[in-house]
Formats: structure tokens, sequence, C-alpha cells
């Protein structure tokens, strides 16, 4: 929230301060006159020049169309939208923890925060892509949380960006970012494409820097058709080995060699945070508290049992010993006794 007054309406909307802005326009605290505190959040977008006028209009309103339709505990849900005064504009619930961009910009986060934001995602992502809803815009930005430290995915398809269009500009280098190796090439995108693009905010969640971190746009999307992502261990030396293997498929180049779903993904992406060769204790997710999660929705990992380490192995043995030798101790002492008894 940066605090500055607006005092306008749009629509049958009442805009308070504004929460922030995007390449499409502005975000802005709003509600309804006479219904109470603010607990709305409107993207306003100004209408382009006459000539691409209508195909934005009917772009926009066809997606927010679609995004109203989507229901689901982690989906940020948009509860209306419509054209004022050369404005286009999108009503959502108003969230107010922050965007996952704010978090990693602290640096990588715990890994149990990981794995749970992870969860709460791709269950948002796999809903969405049984409807036939791709996202195309997945980075931290658009993932944001409400103050019980839940994750909401936002802006379904509504911000659809060209990489042949802006390939040269800056206004590009945010979504290149996460640009798979087919979207750089200007190809139809897919639910795998909305996986890669997952695997690079996961990477980024983990290690606290992106895999690619080309200096423009065009050079960072040279990077992921061509270089093979580094492995986040190298990074982070705490995570467990196999978080590489499982970074290094979700980022494949062939979007065929990627997980067939978010939830195979998130869940391999668990597995191998809670496998046994864990060096250091997972830290347990404070702040993502338990959901309601859809059917879609694989079980937490904080549910995960967490797997006894070798250390803890090795010192149930040496208790088993210490006991077995009290007890055989115990067992010559009454027979001593015994012994000194008769005699
Ligand atoms: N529903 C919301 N509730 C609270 N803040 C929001 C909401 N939607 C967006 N914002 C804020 O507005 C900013 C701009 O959002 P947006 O226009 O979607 O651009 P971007 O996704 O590129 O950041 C976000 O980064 C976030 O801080
Ligand atoms: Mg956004």
């Amino acid at each position: 929230m940066n605090g500055h007054q607006v005092a306008c309406t749009v629509g049958p909307y009442e805009l308070l301060d504004r929460l922030g802005s995007g390449g499409m326009g502005h975000v802005y605290r709003a509600r309804l006159p006479g219904e109470g505190p603010a607990a709305l959040a409107i993207k306003v977008v100004p209408l382009q020049s006459s000539a691409q006028r209508a195909a934005q209009r009917q772009r926009f309103l066809r997606e927010a169309q679609t995004a109203t339709r989507l229901r689901h505990p982690h989906i940020l849900p948009v509860y209306d939208y419509g054209e004022s005064n050369g404005q286009l504009y999108l009503v959502m619930k108003l969230v107010e923890g922050g965007t996952l961009a704010d978090r990693i910009a602290q640096g990588p986060l715990p890994l149990g925060d990981v794995a749970a934001i992870l969860t709460q995602i791709a269950g948002a992502l796999d809903y969405a892509h049984a409807r036939g809803v791709i996202h195309r815009d997945i980075k931290p930005q658009n993932i944001l949380f409400d103050r019980g430290g839940d994750a909401y995915l936002s802006d379904f398809g509504v911000a659809q960006h060209d990489p042949r269009v802006g390939a040269g500009g800056s206004s590009f280098i945010g979504t290149a970012a996460y640009a798979s190796p087919e979207q750089c090439r200007g190809e139809e995108l897919t639910s795998a494409s909305d996986l890669y693009a997952l695997g690079v905010v996961t990477f980024e969640m983990l290690t606290g820097t992106l895999p690619f971190q080309g200096m423009t746009a065009l050079a960072m999307m040279h990077q992921h058709l061509h270089q093979p992502p580094p492995d986040p261990c190298t990074l982070r030396p705490d995570l467990p080995p196999a978080t590489g293997e499982v970074v290094q498929r979700v980022l494949a180049k062939r979007p065929s060699a990627r997980y067939r779903s978010a939830a195979s993904f998130s869940g391999a992406l668990s597995r191998a945070l809670y496998s046994p060769a864990t060096p250091a204790p997972l830290l347990p997710s404070k702040s993502v508290p338990a959901a309601p999660l859809a059917d879609t929705t694989p079980a937490r990992p904080a549910s995960l049992p967490p797997a006894p380490s070798p250390t803890a192995n090795r010192r149930q043995r040496r208790q088993k010993l210490m006991l077995s030798a009290a007890l055989a101790l115990l067992t010559l002492a009454t027979i001593a006794a015994l012994l000194l008894t008769l005699l």
C-alpha cells in the first residue's frame, strides 16, 4: 500500500487509496458505498488507442468473465468487472498480507513455508487447468497472502503478454523471467507452460534468486531456451540433494518432460524437502496455516511425518544398549543379594 488518497468512483464502486501498480494499470482499495469498511480491491485498466481498443476490451471482458467462474480456496476471487469512463475494471477480494515478491525480496523462505505455499498454489493451478484455463502470468507478484498467511493466485489470464511484442523493451523483463521456452518461441501456451513458471517461482522461494538472470528480456529468453537451470543446492547448501532433480524436471526445456500436474510437482518437491537426507530440521509452516482445500489439492506437506534422520537412529540404538546393560546389572545385583541371604 502506498497511501495515495483518491476520491472517485468507478462504476458503482468508491475508490480509496492506491494499493499498487502493475503493467496494466493501478489497483485501489475500494468499497460499495453504504456497505461498511472497504473489503474490495479494484484494478483499473485504461483503454488503449482506438485502433486496439475493441480487441483490448473484448479480451479483457472475456478473461474477466472466465476469472469470475473460478472458485477455489487459493484463487483470488473476482467478484465483478466492467467498463466505466474509458476504463476497464476488475473487482477482487482485498487481501492485505503482501505478495510473494515481497517475501522473496527478504531472502530465501523457510523450507516448510515453500512446501506449504507451493501445495496451495499447485492446487489452485490444477483446478484451473482441469477447467481449461491457463494462467499465463505465474510470478511472485501474482501470488498474494491474506493476513492469516494463506496464499492466493491472482490475475488469471487477464495479464496476457506476447513475448514477440515486448522482447526488446524493459516492460517484458518481469515476465520474461518466468517465460517457458515455448513461450519464448511465441508458441501457444499450455498447462505445462504454467508449470514451468511455477518452477521458476519455486526456485526463487528456495534460493532468493532467479534461475536465469539475463540483463535484458532477450538475454533471459535465450537462457530459458538454451541454458540448463542451475542446481538450487549450490545456492543453498542446506537443501536435500533430491531438490535439484525435482527443479531440473519442472524446468525441463521440453514441455512433455515436465511433471504431468502441479500437484505431482509439489508432491515431489515436498518429498524431496522431507527426505531422510535433509541435514537441517525443517521449520514448520507458521505463516501458512491450515485452510480448506479443494478435491484437487493434495495433502498438506506439513502433515507428512518427519522421516527419522541417521543421527536419530544411532541415538535410539545407543539408548537400547544402555537399557539392556542396566537390566543385566540389576539382575546380577539381585542374584548376588539372594546368594548373600542364603549364605
Ligand atoms: N486483490 C488485491 N488485494 C490487495 N492488493 C492487491 C490486490 N491485487 C493487486 N494488489 C497489489 O497491487 C499491485 C499491482 O497489481 P497488478 O496490477 O496485478 O500488477 P503486478 O501483478 O504486476 O504486480 C500488486 O503487486 C499488489 O501489491
Ligand atoms: Mg497482478
